[in-house]
């Protein structure tokens, strides 16, 4: 195996498993499924985008040990429903997956969640592999085990926590990621630099050119970053009863955001960055934080440069209605994670709805 792949251990009681992060590590695949004391069949689900790319390369890399099939949902959050989740199942069951079979999911986070609650549920759990491909994908979903699908009245409300038996992250997929979506990726790496604090903060704001040439080193560096913090807070807390919460940092905005644009025009990514921004904003005038540093987050967001869609102008009063209905809202208070200090977040309830009101005027 590679000298220069990463290897992070997830702990967690009897279902820990490893997270691989390198440049061509993909290539180890076939030597990482044999320790994994598995069947021979292996079930492939990825999308057109993705699969068109790297289909080929992955099953040259199984022949000749293993045996593969094939699905490719339609690309997009749509497809995260149970009318693909039942096609899905029949589509196994056809092909003889069993128990000791294994899925691999090969793409973004949709394909990760849908594809994690397919195999956490069919024959009441079977194998499952992330080879993450998006950015976003890569630092967040594939760790830390919730799959899931939407239900028509609201996202994500389907699911199960299942973690994967191993995560191989290869950054040289995101050659090919379409420029915005690596943006998202970003939204959630400036999430983790908050969170953990200084020193991945500063590593991202002074290597920005690097960062949008993709440069592979630094992306092994920044992912491994991102995936440390989120194995760290999901070992202490895996069904995110208390600190796993703070990984919600500016994401109650952003649904709302989100919903607000009827998920078109804005993607999750980009809507968490706004919400940062909002978070900072109310952070600051609860008096939390001082305003030094609000600035230098709203510079970095700024140099994200993501446009508010031009079809339909902020409404904060329809925003914070939206808030109000959220799932995570408890008591009719909106709980939100503010920042103290970088490496500083706390979960807190606010109350104040003039507040809440006033802190979407930065996104103007
Ligand atoms: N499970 C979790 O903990 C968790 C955390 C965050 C987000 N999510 C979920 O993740 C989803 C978003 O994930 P996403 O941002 O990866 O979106 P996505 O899966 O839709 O991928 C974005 C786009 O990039 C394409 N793509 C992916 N990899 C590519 C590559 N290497 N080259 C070219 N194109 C590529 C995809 O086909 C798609 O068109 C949402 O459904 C969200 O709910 C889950
Ligand atoms: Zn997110």
């Amino acid at each position: 195996m590679d000298q220069n792949v990463s290897k992070i251990q997830v702990n967690l009681n009897a279902h820990g498993y490893n997270v691989f992060i390198g440049d061509g590590n993909i290539s180890d695949l076939s030597e990482h499924l044999h320790s994994l004391q598995i069947s021979r069949q292996i079930a492939i689900i990825s999308t057109p985008p993705v699969s068109h790319l790297y289909l080929q390369k992955v099953t040259d890399l199984l022949n000749p040990d293993w045996d593969v099939v094939h699905y490719d949902i339609p690309d997009g959050e749509s497809s995260k429903c149970t009318d693909i989740v039942s096609k899905i199942y029949t589509w196994l069951l056809n092909n003889q997956i069993e128990r000791n079979s294994t899925i691999i999911a090969l793409g973004g986070g949709v394909v990760g969640d849908l594809a994690g609650f397919v195999a956490a549920t069919y024959l009441r759990g079977i194998n499952l592999v992330h080879l993450p491909t998006s950015l976003l994908a890569q630092v967040d979903s594939s760790i830390g085990g919730k799959v899931g699908i939407n239900h028509p009245l609201g996202k994500n409300l389907i699911g199960a926590f299942y973690q994967p038996r191993i995560v191989i992250t290869d950054v040289s997929f995101l050659d090919t990621l379409a420029l915005d979506e690596y943006v998202c990726g970003m939204g959630e790496v400036i999430k983790y630099g908050i969170i953990s604090g200084d020193p991945l903060l500063k590593k991202i704001e002074t290597n920005l050119d690097a960062i949008w040439n993709k440069d592979h080193s630094l992306l092994i560096n920044i992912i491994e970053a991102c995936v440390r913090i989120k194995t760290e807070i999901v070992e202490q807390d895996e069904k995110e009863t208390g600190v796993r919460a703070y990984l919600n940092l500016g994401h109650t905005f952003a649904h709302a955001l989100e919903t607000f644009y009827h998920y078109e025009r804005l993607k999750h990514g980009q809507a968490v960055l706004l919400g940062i921004k909002c978070a900072f904003a109310v952070s600051q005038v609860m008096g939390m934080i001082n305003k030094q540093k609000v600035a230098r987050i709203g510079q970095l967001i700024d140099r994200m440069n993501i446009k508010i869609p031009a079809n339909k102008s902020l409404d904060p009063v329809r925003l914070l209605e939206i808030m109000k209905r959220d799932k995570k809202t408890r008591d009719g208070n909106i709980n939100l994670v503010l920042a103290k200090d970088f490496g500083d977040v706390i979960l807190t309830p606010v109350t104040d709805d003039k507040m809440l009101l006033k802190s979407f005027s930065v996104l103007e």
